[in-house]
């Protein structure tokens, strides 16, 4: 039974037909909570409608290389933080990731992400490999680095980076300040700022469901994305890892974070979206059930076979190309059982795209 109240909902977030913020953030709340079957069909058949129409009915593929797992700050929630002694560190030397973002190039895959912790790697040798990587061919950099010094953003866009993602985990200072310590949510607006001043495809987003975050804060961090219109948004549900602060804290929940990304498409139509890994390391893997929701990116793991399990966010952590060999098939399975073809271009977002002379991946819109 679909009520009069998630109709008008559903309407006035995808019409972006609102008065005010508030009346905005009650709708989104309203959408967020949604549980009835016939309210979450029509729900997400509505944001892959908005997504199919503005971007085409297409997933992109992103090769994830997770770089170091060596990380200089205490995030409660995340398995690298430096007070988990349990945790075995590693770091990729410059030709080992070079050699990562080859083989991504050789499956077809067209932008490589490279992740760490805050591991204070110096910035020249990033700007170093980041200059190697863009000598392979025509392929995307996007880097997930964490916080840094402006000047540090510019010299590796100079070097060539395309994309940075920098998850903004809360905007309410309060929230985001009980989930780090000795951080600030000012600091993490400030690199964002940064970003995208410098020129940086930026992408952000949240962890659903830790401890103390509700609908409403939710629903304030999707305006926050919406004003501030990055080209990426990322979301998955925060899973406990045993050796953190919050191993206590129960699992964010699945049918939440899929109406996140439904929400967040009725809100940004053009927006690339990632079925994320964590939603793929539940129970099940939800990444097609995110992909029938509005997503339209996945990400599989392209770093090296043994270091895959030491870059332990959460755990549990399933990565597609356990077998290499066997991406391309995995990825053209995920997205036909998520509806969707696979783009292999670097798929650029949209304005982006047209500068770079690539209107070709920037879909029918
Ligand atoms: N569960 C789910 N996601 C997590 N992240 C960090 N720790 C966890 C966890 N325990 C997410 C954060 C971070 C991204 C790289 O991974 O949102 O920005």
């Amino acid at each position: 039974m679909i009520r009069e109240a998630a109709r008008y909902a559903l309407a006035r977030v995808k019409t972006r037909n609102h008065n005010s913020d508030s009346e905005l953030r009650k709708a989104l709340m309203l959408l967020l909570e949604i549980s009835d079957p016939d309210e979450t069909v029509l729900l997400r058949e509505t944001a892959c409608t908005v997504r199919n129409e503005s971007s085409g009915a297409r997933m992109a593929v992103r090769a994830l290389v997770e770089t170091s797992s060596l990380c200089n700050n205490d995030c409660y929630y995340c398995g690298l933080n430096r007070g988990n002694k349990k945790a075995h560190r590693y770091k990729l030397g410059r030709e080992d990731i070079v050699c990562c973002a080859k083989d991504a190039f050789s499956h077809g895959i067209r932008t490589v992400v490279l992740q760490s912790g805050e591991d204070g790697t110096h910035a020249g040798e990033v700007a170093d490999t980041i200059a190697d990587i863009k000598k392979i061919g025509d392929i995307a950099v996007t880097l997930s680095f964490g916080e840094r010094p402006r000047h540090e953003y510019a010299l590796w866009k100079e070097a060539g980076a395309d994309r940075y993602l920098l998850r903004i985990e809360s905007t309410d200072p309060n929230l985001y300040a009980s989930m780090h310590r000795n951080r600030k949510l000012e600091s993490r607006l400030e690199c964002l700022d940064a970003l995208q001043e410098l020129g940086y495809q930026t992408g952000s987003g949240i962890m659903i469901g830790f401890p103390g975050q509700t609908a409403g804060h939710i629903a304030d961090d999707l305006i926050f994305f919406t004003k501030r219109g990055f080209e990426m948004i990322g979301m998955g549900p925060f899973i406990p890892h045993p050796d953190t602060p919050f191993a206590r804290a129960p699992s964010g929940s699945v049918r939440t974070t899929l109406n996140a990304i439904a929400a967040a498409r009725l809100c940004m139509p053009n927006v690339w979206m990632p079925a994320t890994t964590a939603l793929g390391s539940m129970d099940k893997d939800w990444r097609p059930d995110a992909l029938r929701s509005g997503a339209n990116v996945l990400m599989p793991n392209f770093s090296p076979q043994e270091k895959r399990k030491l870059y332990s966010i959460y755990p549990g952590k399933r990565c597609i190309g356990e077998r290499t060999a066997l991406v391309q098939q995995e990825c053209e399975s995920i997205a036909r059982a998520g509806g969707l073809t696979v783009d292999w271009s670097r798929a650029d977002a949209p304005a982006f795209a047209v500068t770079l002379g690539k209107a070709s991946s920037a879909g029918p819109a």
